[in-house]
């Protein structure tokens, strides 16, 4: 009751990003307190990981009717979204999930379970979400069509989500089945290629057709075929 009343309230809020692009000062500072509150429900909701993870797929799956709308500056707020909140996402799995100390989750662990203080709580807290948890499949066939979007700045931004998306998956656990279906070695490979396309794309204008047929084949070699299968 409580979440379908929050969810209602969520997907209104997000309408904003609905929003025609005049008068441009108010619009613009509306969007970009949208984002930073996307990224704060990101932050505060969730006791470890893998609540983080689904949270995260959640309001990454609201976002697409905007990555995908017919509206140019549409697409373009939905993507600096998914871009901002995968970035926070990020830093919450390199920090370690529950470690960064501004947020409430392992001071209300502690009064919660009454337990004794300090490490024999923090396990939990530390749960890394596993890569199957990112449906990463799902979630590339979302943003691969906007690396060959007609508007620069959509292409710039979809390219640098793929790139975090492989950056943070590879940093993630593997469920044992497609553990070994995935070669280390030329994911870094193809992962270095993509950040390269990024710095590359942010300097110069670059041949597009060229730019989207590397952003493919490094795809190709960063899912797993688990991850192609669902796609399929
Ligand atoms: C992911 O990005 C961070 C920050 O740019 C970098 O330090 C890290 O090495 C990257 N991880 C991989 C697997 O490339």
């Amino acid at each position: 009751m409580i979440l379908s009343c929050f969810m209602f309230h969520f997907q209104a809020t997000l309408g904003f990003f609905a929003l025609p692009t005049e008068p441009s000062n108010i619009v613009e500072s509306l969007i970009t307190n949208l984002i930073i509150l996307l990224g704060a429900i990101l932050l505060t909701s969730g006791e470890d990981g893998r609540s983080r993870a689904e949270q995260l797929l959640h309001i990454l799956r609201q976002l697409d009717p905007y990555v995908s709308a017919s509206a140019e500056h549409q697409r373009r707020r939905g993507c600096v979204a998914v871009h901002e909140v995968l970035v926070k996402f990020r830093n919450l799995c390199s920090g370690g999930f529950g470690a960064s100390g501004s947020y409430p989750t392992l001071s209300l662990k502690h009064i919660d379970q009454g337990g004794p203080r300090g490490s024999s709580s923090l396990p939990s807290a530390f749960v890394l979400p596993n890569r199957d948890s990112l449906s990463l499949g799902e979630r590339i066939m979302a943003y691969l069509p906007r690396c060959a979007d007609t508007d620069d700045e959509v292409r710039k931004v979809a390219i640098q989500i793929i790139a975090l998306f492989f950056n943070i998956s590879l940093s993630l656990p593997k469920q044992k089945t497609s553990a070994n279906d995935i070669d280390l070695e030329s994911s870094y490979g193809a992962l270095s290629s993509l950040e390269d396309i990024v710095s590359i794309i942010r300097r110069a204008s670059v041949d597009q057709i060229e730019v989207f047929h590397r952003v493919v084949s490094s795809v190709c070699i960063l899912l797993s075929k688990d991850e192609v299968n669902i796609i399929s």
